[in-house]
């Protein structure tokens, strides 16, 4: 049931503040700390571990690319992320201290179980972060981590998305808490940046007519280009993955920094290039560069839709547009900079009359390999 909405596409859009909170719900301990109840009782394993492989497809691979670097930061533990499909015929190297982590909204997906059963016969531990209760993945892992999403339909990814990032940051502040990598304060103030994510998404999700009118303004456009760093980077894949599945344009999201190691050839008069600016609180050095290549490719004729934190203004003389997001701790800035992308290919998809909720030659699961 679409509830009134004109897609369910759009329905779970709006539904994404709640998948957040809703993932958070119940994960929180009376110490203000993450402790997640399935994940009890493996504090020994989680003591042994090496390192972290993530495996997963498509919309889940970028929201592992997201969690890595989350990972990292809050464990020290090497992370890698891998498309399952290239990892299980990869021969890869793992052994019982590595911990393969699966992400699948359907937990139906075929490579992604092949990955995660050859990862179990070959010693490793998995676990499984899945939107679908008793679905086949987590069936097979060792452990699992829900999103509490609630079910999507649409075939494009959407709630489900930040809701992995969601479950992947709680596993990684359970970690740190566990292998006692952050101090109390630090896993504190992360939890609460976390339960701060669902007001923020929702203030952007106000922003949709406007996303709509860009939509419009772009209806005709035969390729549209997205350049992120850092976390933004994985938005900018998944901004151009959404933008492919939906409106059958040609997108390429880059990282920025690999502007002019090619990609820079592609601007040309009126190429509409997106921009997920990182915040200058986080790091000054990468806000200045970003804002440098939007001057590089502003002045080679670039039409450049800025997304940026609110009172960013170093963006306003070269953006055409500049679309707003909260003010958000440097991590978690993905979680809100993915929402216009989600409404920019579903408002283009539905300017230029296309079916957003069943686009063309796509299934919701792809269970075969
Ligand atoms: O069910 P899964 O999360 O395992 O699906 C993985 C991909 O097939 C999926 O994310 C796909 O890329 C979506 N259509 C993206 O919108």
């Amino acid at each position: 049931d679409k509830g009134g909405w004109s897609s369910f596409m759009a329905k779970e859009i709006s539904e994404e503040p709640e998948a957040v909170a809703n993932t958070v719900r119940g994960r929180v301990g009376d110490d203000g700390l993450v402790h997640i109840p399935e994940l009890e009782g493996l504090d020994e394993l989680f003591g042994t571990i090496s390192r972290v492989v993530v495996v997963a497809c498509g919309t889940a691979s970028y929201a592992g690319m997201v969690g890595k670097y989350a990972i990292e930061k809050w464990t020290k533990l090497p992370v890698e992320v891998a498309l399952s499909h290239e990892f299980r015929y990869s021969d890869p190297v793992i052994d019982e201290h590595t911990l393969v982590v699966s992400i699948s909204q359907s937990g139906e997906t075929m490579d992604t179980l092949m990955a995660v059963k050859y990862a179990a016969a070959h010693g490793a531990k998995t676990l499984s972060i899945c939107n679908t209760q008793g679905a086949t993945i987590p069936r097979e892992s060792d452990a699992v981590v829900y999103t509490h999403a609630g079910p999507e339909v649409a075939v494009a990814s959407t709630k489900a998305f930040v809701a992995q990032i969601t479950a992947l940051y709680l596993f990684g502040l359970h970690l740190a808490r566990v292998r006692g990598t952050l101090s109390e304060q630090a896993l504190a103030e992360n939890i609460a940046q976390l339960q701060s994510v669902p007001d923020k998404i929702a203030e952007v999700l106000t922003q949709q007519d406007e996303i709509a009118q860009l939509a419009h303004w772009m209806s005709d456009s035969r390729a549209v280009l997205f350049l992120g760093r850092h976390v933004g980077y994985p938005i900018a894949l998944e901004g151009a993955l959404k933008l492919k599945e939906l409106a059958y344009i040609h997108a390429e999201g880059f990282a920025a920094g690999e502007l002019k190691h090619g990609p820079i050839a592609l601007i040309e008069p009126g190429q509409p290039v997106f921009v997920v600016v990182p915040s200058p609180r986080g790091s000054q050095t990468m806000h200045a560069k970003v804002v440098s290549n939007i001057q590089e490719i502003r002045a080679r004729g670039a039409k450049i839709i800025a997304i940026a934190e609110e009172g960013d203004v170093a963006v306003l003389p070269f953006a055409d547009t500049v679309v707003r997001v909260p003010l958000a701790a440097p991590l978690f800035e993905p979680l809100l900079a993915v929402i216009p992308t989600q409404i920019f290919a579903m408002e283009l998809a539905t300017a230029k009359g296309l079916d957003v909720d069943q686009p063309r030659n796509l299934a919701k699961s792809v269970t075969v390999e």
